[in-house]
Parts: structure tokens; sequence; C-alpha cells
């Protein structure tokens, strides 16, 4: 899915060329070569990535294969020399994240992970008017998704704890890390409750029943005072907005709305609502399923590859979501909150 989605937004990105394809599913290999041919792609097709690898030298290579094959995949692609954009979640447990960032640290290339929600532009609109000032500093930070069950991926893999690191890293990864951009602070204390209650109960795989959350409330102290709040239900996804984010300071409310695309200024003083329509492309809104983040993601990332620009989002920021989300999942089942320390690198339970 992912993968499919990256294919499409490289045939927007100007000097972009997609050369080759790792896929060990043939079903997803001959799906991708019918979506190359729409779009006008010549690329080859590979089984493995050391076929690939001994046949061309790519410039990148973005990692788009489940989240538990991250760290050995992104590892291997590391020994050939070429720059990384690794889908999130970064890996699926804190020890993997921990090696692969000191690896990613010492990387001669870009290093990228893929938090694109901070690449919608509605919401890259939001952060830019938080970080402005315009609430004052913000006390509160609420975010809300009500969406959807997991969809359905290749082998199953996503119906498993142990191959996605469970929900609130594999997807929760991306709140946690827009709450961390936002603010730019860091979390000192995880509380969360949550449980797998309605989805995903009637299915079996080999005899087993799915572990994975499907909702979650979670509740952050970051180190300068703001209090953040998770909001996630992913069963009752209702009929309106399937984000919802919303900045509260000293001065009044900025919230952002998905897939509304408004913005939405209430000052404290009541001198009136201001409502901003934040407009993206129809080309990259119709190239997958993010409202257009995966465009001006891969934008930015191929020009930081022609060293136009720095890249923008770190292995840090991809440890830290995993480390935010892993705690979160602690919490839910000790419990307990969970205290972290990333000043010192630790984490530990509260
Ligand atoms: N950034 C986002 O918003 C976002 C959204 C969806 C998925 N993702 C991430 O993208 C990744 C893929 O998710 P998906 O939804 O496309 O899953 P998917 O099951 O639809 O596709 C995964 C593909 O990877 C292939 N694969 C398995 N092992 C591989 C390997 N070692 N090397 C190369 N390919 C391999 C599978 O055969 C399959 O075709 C996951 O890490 C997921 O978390 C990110």
């Amino acid at each position: 899915m992912m993968g499919r989605e990256h294919m499409q937004n490289i045939a927007l990105v100007d000097d972009a060329e997609l050369i080759a394809i790792v896929d060990p599913d043939l079903g997803s290999r001959e799906e991708a070569e019918a979506l190359g041919k729409t779009l006008g792609q010549e690329f080859q097709l590979f089984e493995n990535a050391d076929a690939m690898f001994a046949d061309m030298k790519p410039d990148a290579v973005i990692v788009a294969s489940p989240n538990f094959t991250h760290f050995e995949v992104a590892r291997r692609a590391m020994a050939h020399d070429v720059a990384i954009l690794l889908e999130k979640p970064f890996c699926t447990d804190t020890d993997d994240a921990a090696e692969l960032e000191q690896m990613a640290g010492d990387y001669p290339h870009v290093f990228w992970v893929g938090m694109e929600y901070r690449y919608m532009p509605p919401i890259t609109r939001f952060i830019d008017r938080v970080q402005a000032g315009e609430t004052g500093a913000a006390k509160m930070l609420y975010i809300r998704e009500h969406r959807f069950p997991f969809l359905a991926k290749v082998g199953d893999w996503n119906r498993f704890n142990r191959n996605t690191g469970g929900t609130l890293v594999e997807k929760c990864c991306h709140f946690f890390d827009l709450m961390r951009h936002t603010l730019q602070d860091e979390p000192v204390r995880i509380f969360a409750s949550g449980g797998q209650d309605v989805n995903h109960l009637d299915e079996s795989y080999d005899g087993k029943v799915p572990d994975i959350l499907d909702n979650a409330y979670v509740v952050i102290d970051f180190a300068k005072g703001t209090r953040a709040v998770l909001d996630l239900c992913m069963f009752a996804e209702g009929a309106e907005q399937q984000e919802e984010i919303y900045a509260l300071g000293p001065i009044g409310r900025l919230d952002v709305a998905i897939p509304a695309a408004t913005v939405t200024w209430s000052p404290r003083d009541k001198s009136g609502v201001v409502t901003e329509d934040v407009a993206t492309p129809s080309d990259a809104l119709a190239a997958g399923d993010h409202h257009g983040a995966t465009y001006f993601q891969l934008r930015d990332f191929h020009a930081a590859l022609a060293g136009e620009t720095q890249p923008k989002v770190s292995a840090i920021d991809g440890l830290r979501a995993v480390q935010m989300g892993a705690a979160a999942q602690q919490s839910i089942a000790t419990g307990l909150p969970v205290q972290l320390d990333f000043k010192s690198g630790g984490v530990g339970n509260g």
C-alpha cells in the first residue's frame, strides 16, 4: 500500500526517477509493475535487496516494507552508501530503535524517517501558526483520531503487536512526533489507558486472534509544562473529521481538521473566530491517502538528496516517537505512568 503511494508521488517530484522495486511477494511485484505502467515509470523488479544492489547503485532507497523488517532492511541498505527514507515506525522496539539511531548518527548520507503527518499542508500551517506564538505558549495540545480499523496487509503482518510494535507505536508514532515537533519540547511522563474492545476479535491467523489495541487515551506531560492528549478510536469513526488537533494557550485556540483542511483561530477575547482554508494541490491530494503529505515529504527528501536543504526529520525523531509509543503501550500494560528522560537518553518506570 505505502509503496504504491510512494510510486505515485515519485512520479510528481521533478527530476526524481524510480529505477527499481524490491519485494519478495510476487503479487506485490505484479501490482507494482501494473501501476508503474499507468504512471509511465520504467523500473526493474527484484525479489530481494542483495540482487538489486548487485545490479545497480541507486542514490536513495525508500524502505516501505512491514514494520518488523525496518531495522534489518535499513541496516543492510546502509552498507551500500545510499540515502535512506525509512517509513514509520522507525523500528518496532526501543532497543532496535536505539541501535539504528546510533548507526544513523554516524551515517554520512541522508537518513530520513517518514513522519509525514508534518507534511499535510493544513497541519504544516497549524504548526507554523502555533510556533509563531499565536495562542501564546501552548498549555494544552489535543490530538484526536477517530478512524476506520487497520486495513488488510500483505501476509496480514499488521494483526499482531510483535510485527507492528503495537498500535501506539505502529500508527500513533505520527502523533507523538507531531506533539514533539509542534511544541519543540520533550515529554517527561506518559500515562495511557487503552484496549482491544471491538476490532479483529473475530479474526484468526494460524489459530491466533489479533492482539492489537483499537482505542486509547494517552496523556503526556511535556518538560516545559504543556499537557498533551491523544484520543484514538479505530472502530467508530463518525461521519466528519478523521483528525482534529487543538493547541490551547493564554491568547486563544488554534485547531486544524482533516479532511476539512481548515485551520481555525478562536481568540480568547471573543474578537471573532477566523477560519482559514488551506489548499493542497489536487495531484498531490489524489496520489495517496495522506492528504498530499507524501508528495511534500518526497519533494523535501529529494531536495536534501540534491544538497539543497538539510534533512528535516531525523533518526532521533524516529527513535523518540517509538519510545513514546512504547511507553504508552507499557503504561496500558502496567496501569502505571512511565517517566521519560530523553535529555539523558533514559526511559524508566514511574
Ligand atoms: N507514513 C504513513 O503514513 C504510512 C502509511 C501506511 C503504511 N506505512 C508504513 O509503510 C510500511 C508498509 O506498509 P503497507 O501498508 O504498505 O504494508 P503492505 O503489506 O501493503 O506492503 C508491504 C510490502 O512489503 C513487502 N515486503 C515484505 N518484506 C520485505 C522486505 N524484506 N523487503 C522488501 N519488501 C518487503 C511485502 O511483500 C509487501 O508487498 C509499514 O512500515 C507501514 O507502517 C506508513
